[in-house]
């Protein structure tokens, strides 16, 4: 645009901006602005650091205030003082009393004002609605408040910093919290008190229809983040998990789903690649809705709500001006409801009823940054890869239920296969890792699902003894783990470890 507001654009049409029409661009940064843009326009520059967050809490407090009452408000502020300045210090800028450490690092880069937003999300979804006895006294409140605290400001800090996080808030609360890491614990409306998850883990029960990729064994991870995404989903609001590949994202959040009612629900799952196009993603989304009124376009079936799953969300290839096109129009989304329609008249439509999950991999390794802006959107959950007894427990029981009928002799075997196939995995883990000749050593449960789902394969009348099963299990490593090895040495590694 030049100086007398005419605007041309690369195909040589010319717009010219009436006197009274102004141009307002919301921006992350410059790095592609031109000089000649940069000085023909008026710039403010808002430094997050002048603002902070409190604002957004006060604001909050004051509606809780209206919501419940004058004591609910000063026991959420005063809760407030005691932990969050305190622990946002400690790490952004690594402060602990006098002491300097290393400030805490994110699994995906998040801003103080994003964890506060989170805060008070979580303790939304937890308080009762008024009517039920709500409980509003700082003593009665704070151990809620705690719990609220450990997964959001602490929600998306990186796996090994969990126990950092745990002990420095239990340092400086001076409650008794027991010994077991915040983390491990579940706040208990009922009884007031912190559960451990594993408590609530309930037993496994195989699919009916006994599909392998329906096999969701429940462990404490898959508990605790189903119920997080149950907790923020009720309130409407956009969620994502992020966690490296193989944790079990896609799989827990699908499990979630299908414990919901589907007369209220309609999913829409779309898994994002490198190759969609912002155009690919509108499209699809446009086929499962419908026009409701005069520009109101909502989910087909009138009185249902839309999720809307975006699988893999970090895949899109980044453009040339660092921009990822189909996160950008999701961005446009869930930040307004709205969308323009492509062609036609442009017209803006309010999308009605539909809420917004996603997941992807952290940023970094060959894996695309997300726009902050984006991520600043959901509430983030760090996705922590199962502990080596949880993998256990998963291949134990889906084994297990898979030969109940079995003859004793295959039945005998099958802990030892367990625990044969989880050392082979973890030392494949250890011994061959990935390089820039061998790219594709990449292990994760997927693999040992791969072997598994093979395993389960097995039938009654086929597989009576013991060799027979211990055979169709060496086939099934030697498939998903030998053929995959370039070289004869990293496959003795592998065959060795199968004769047993
Ligand atoms: N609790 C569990 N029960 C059964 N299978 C599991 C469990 N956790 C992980 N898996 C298996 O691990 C693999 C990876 O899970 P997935 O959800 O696809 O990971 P992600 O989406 O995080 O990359 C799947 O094959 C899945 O079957
Ligand atoms: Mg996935």
């Amino acid at each position: 645009m030049d100086d007398n507001k005419l605007l041309t654009l690369a195909n040589g049409d010319r717009i010219r901006l009436l006197r009274h029409c102004a141009m307002l661009f919301e921006v992350f940064d410059l790095q592609y602005a031109s000089p000649a843009t940069i000085s023909r326009c008026g710039m403010v520059y808002v430094d997050p650091k002048n603002l902070g967050y409190r604002p957004f809490y006060d604001r909050w407090v004051r509606d809780k205030q209206a919501k419940y009452s004058e004591v609910m408000g000063e026991s959420l502020n005063e809760l407030y003082l005691k932990y969050v300045p305190i622990l946002i210090d400690r790490i952004f800028e690594g402060t602990s009393g006098e002491e300097i450490l290393e400030p805490m690092k994110f699994i995906t880069p998040r801003t103080n004002l994003n964890l506060v937003q989170q805060l008070t999300t979580l303790i939304d979804s937890m308080l009762p609605e008024p009517s039920d006895n709500v409980p509003q006294e700082v003593d009665q409140l704070e151990r809620l408040y705690v719990f609220c605290v450990v997964w959001s400001i602490g929600g998306a800090l990186m796996a090994e910093e969990r126990d950092k996080f745990s002990d420095f808030i239990k340092t400086s609360c001076g409650l008794m919290l027991g010994s077991s890491s915040l983390y491990d614990n579940y706040y208990d409306m009922d009884s007031k008190s912190y559960v451990l998850w594993d408590r609530k883990v309930p037993e496994y029960t195989p699919p009916a229809n006994r599909k392998f990729n329906q096999i969701l064994v429940p462990t404490s991870d898959t508990v605790r983040y189903s119920w997080l995404l149950n907790q923020i989903m009720a309130l409407k609001k956009p969620c994502m998990f992020v966690g490296d590949s193989g944790t079990a994202k896609t799989v827990t959040i699908y499990s979630q789903f299908k414990s919901m009612s589907m007369d209220k629900y309609l999913v829409l799952t779309i898994n994002f690649s490198s190759r969609t196009a912002s155009s690919d993603f509108q499209k699809n989304f446009e086929e499962n809705i419908d026009k409701r009124t005069f520009k109101q376009y909502g989910p087909k079936s009138a009185g249902k709500q839309l999720i809307l799953f975006i699988d893999d969300l970090n895949m899109p290839k980044i453009d040339k001006y660092g921009t990822q096109q189909p996160n950008a129009l999701l961005k446009f989304l869930v930040e307004r409801n709205q969308l323009y329609q492509r062609g036609g008249d442009l017209e803006l439509r309010e999308i009605v009823d539909t809420q917004y999950v996603g997941s992807m991999t952290p940023p970094g390794g060959g894996n695309n940054k997300v726009d902050p802006r984006l991520m600043s959107l959901y509430s983030c959950f760090n996705i922590t890869f199962p502990t080596n007894l949880a993998i256990q427990k998963i291949y134990a029981s889906i084994l297990e239920k898979h030969v109940t009928e079995f003859a004793d002799e295959v039945k005998g075997i099958v802990e030892k296969i367990t625990s044969a196939t989880l050392n082979l995995y973890f030392q494949i883990c250890e011994k061959l890792p990935r390089t820039p000749v061998k790219f594709h050593y990449i292990f994760n449960l997927r693999d040992l699902s791969r072997v598994y789902e093979g395993l389960t394969l097995s039938t009654l009348d086929k597989f009576q003894t013991r060799d027979s099963i211990i055979r169709l299990w060496r086939n099934e490593c030697m498939r998903v783990f030998s053929d995959r090895l370039v070289n004869e040495t990293d496959r003795s590694l592998v065959n060795d470890q199968l004769i047993v």
